[in-house]
């Protein structure tokens, strides 16, 4: 059977108070409409439409290739939207239609739906819910078993606003009917706008079967309209993806306050702390400790590594490294195998061989560090002249002492020794060490002969 979808997102979304179009807020790293579509893809659609309207460019942009969009230049409902898909839809086959703004919907949910659709042999079927709080929704009006209508909560009556059966917003529809039924839709309503809603009943007065299929899983339908409803949605999304990481062995201390994006992909035995952010395009491999507060983004952790509060951006970490606590790993580190980045080091755009270290309060800035080497406390690699960045080269097996600066550009050659306080500014060759501090003076009886006061033992 031929399925297309029609997916409505051209309001302006006005109670979010934002400036951007309200499909377009992301909830765990997605827009809300990028979930939308990727659930109704997962029914194998033929076409998918995406209707915009405010802001439209704006959501365009965000749009993979494969998707349609249909322009609603003014938005005057539900049912006005879809009519701007008209000459998409065909005269056999079903469509599926969907709400830019309900990001919870799931594969299972919307199969269900069409079977319902299909074995009762449905012209249109509604998926509703029942909700404990149904303000804002459209009801669901029965007559016995069967739908009467659909009333807005502005154009409800008292016992109807008493109904929790809800409209979820998302409707199977035969195309045909679909097609016959659209331009009779009027706005005579509250809020003068073409209510998509009311098309059941235009449907039924053809003679056809409306089916209302109920479902438990009410999480699917939330719609967001407000920034609190937007956190509501988050946190349940939040909870589905630590489910599907738990599932498939990752232990999450606290799942309530692990914060986990959509793409992140985790290996088996990893254990992910309290406070930790794993944001973007992120990889964690498999029997990693990423300890509390760490927030990784778009970054490539392999195995057995751990963090521990640290903030790591755009970067690689390869297996057995140890990171933090409290490292600052900015974009375009590479941070190589068994290294071990320690407290209060910022490393940016540098590479860091295998077995090198960097213990404690070090900056490292566009840097190429060799293997096993060791960068003492303090160590600062001077990078900027104030007009420039340059590039600092650290053979394999040197070793920098504490508190010296590297002045870039500069190149520490393989076994070299830099002697801690030093400010090495020209090239120290393999094998040699570089002393850059001035020498120590000793004046014996100076603080005596100076006058001041001996302090005796107490
Ligand atoms: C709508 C339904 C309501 C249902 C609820 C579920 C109608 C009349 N009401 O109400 O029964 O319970 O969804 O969440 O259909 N849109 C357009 N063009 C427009 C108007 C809206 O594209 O002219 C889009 C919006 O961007 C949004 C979706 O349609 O993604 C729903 O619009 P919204 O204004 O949020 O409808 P609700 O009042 O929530
Ligand atoms: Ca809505």
């Amino acid at each position: 059977m031929k399925i297309k979808s029609i997916i409505l997102a051209a309001g302006e979304g006005k109670r979010m108070k934002s400036q951007m179009p309200k499909v377009l807020h992301k909830i765990c790293g997605q827009t809300m409409l990028n979930y939308v579509i990727d659930a109704a893809n997962s029914l194998n659609v033929e076409e998918c439409i995406v209707v915009i309207g405010h802001k439209g460019e704006e959501v365009k942009k965000t749009l993979p290739s494969k998707v349609k969009s249909v322009v609603q230049e003014a938005q005057l409902g539900t049912g006005h939207a879809v009519m701007m898909a008209y000459e998409h839809i065909d005269q056999e086959g079903v469509v599926i239609v969907l709400c830019g703004d309900g990001p919870l919907i799931t594969k299972n949910t919307l199969r269900e739906l069409m079977n319902f659709h299909k074995n009762g042999q449905y012209s249109a079927t509604v998926l509703t819910t029942d909700l404990d709080n149904p303000t804002g929704y459209g009801r669901i009006v029965r007559a016995g078993s069967q739908l009467k209508k659909i009333v807005e909560e502005k154009d409800s009556s008292f016992e109807e606003k008493a109904i929790k059966e809800i409209n979820s917003g998302i409707y199977c529809f035969d195309s045909k009917d679909l097609k016959k039924a659209l331009p009779l839709i009027k706005n005579t309503n509250a809020q003068k706008e073409y209510y998509l809603t009311d098309i059941l009943e235009i449907i039924k007065e053809f003679g056809e079967k409306i089916g209302v299929y109920k479902t438990k899983e009410y999480n699917d339908i939330m719609a967001v309209n407000s920034r609190v409803q937007l956190s509501e949605v988050e946190m349940v999304m939040r909870k589905r993806i630590n489910l599907m990481h738990m599932e498939n062995g990752v232990t999450i201390i606290d799942p309530a306050n692990t914060y986990i994006e959509k793409e992140v992909k985790i290996g088996q035995d990893t254990i992910i702390h309290p406070g930790v952010i794993l944001r973007g395009s992120t990889v964690i491999g498999k029997e990693c400790i990423i300890e509390h507060n760490s927030k990784i983004t778009d970054s490539e952790v392999a195995n057995q590594v751990t963090i521990e509060n640290s903030t790591i951006i755009e970067s690689t970490i390869d297996t057995h490294s140890s990171i933090g606590p409290y490292a600052y790993l900015r974009p375009n580190s590479r941070i190589g195998k068994n290294v071990k980045i320690g407290d209060f080091v910022e490393i940016k755009n540098s590479i860091i061989g295998d077995y090198s270290k960097a213990s404690h309060l070090s900056y490292i800035g566009d840097a190429e560090i060799g293997k096993n080497v060791n960068i003492g406390c303090g160590v600062v690699l001077v990078n900027y002249d104030g007009k420039e960045k340059h590039k600092s080269i650290i053979e394999d097996n040197a070793f920098i002492g504490s508190n010296s600066n590297l002045i870039a550009p500069i190149v520490i050659r393989r076994n070299a020794y830099v002697a801690c306080g030093s400010t090495i500014t020209r090239e120290v060759p393999e094998e040699t060490l570089a002393v850059a501090r001035s020498r120590q003076m000793n004046k014996e009886g100076w603080v005596k002969r100076k006058g001041l006061q001996i302090k005796e033992d107490k």
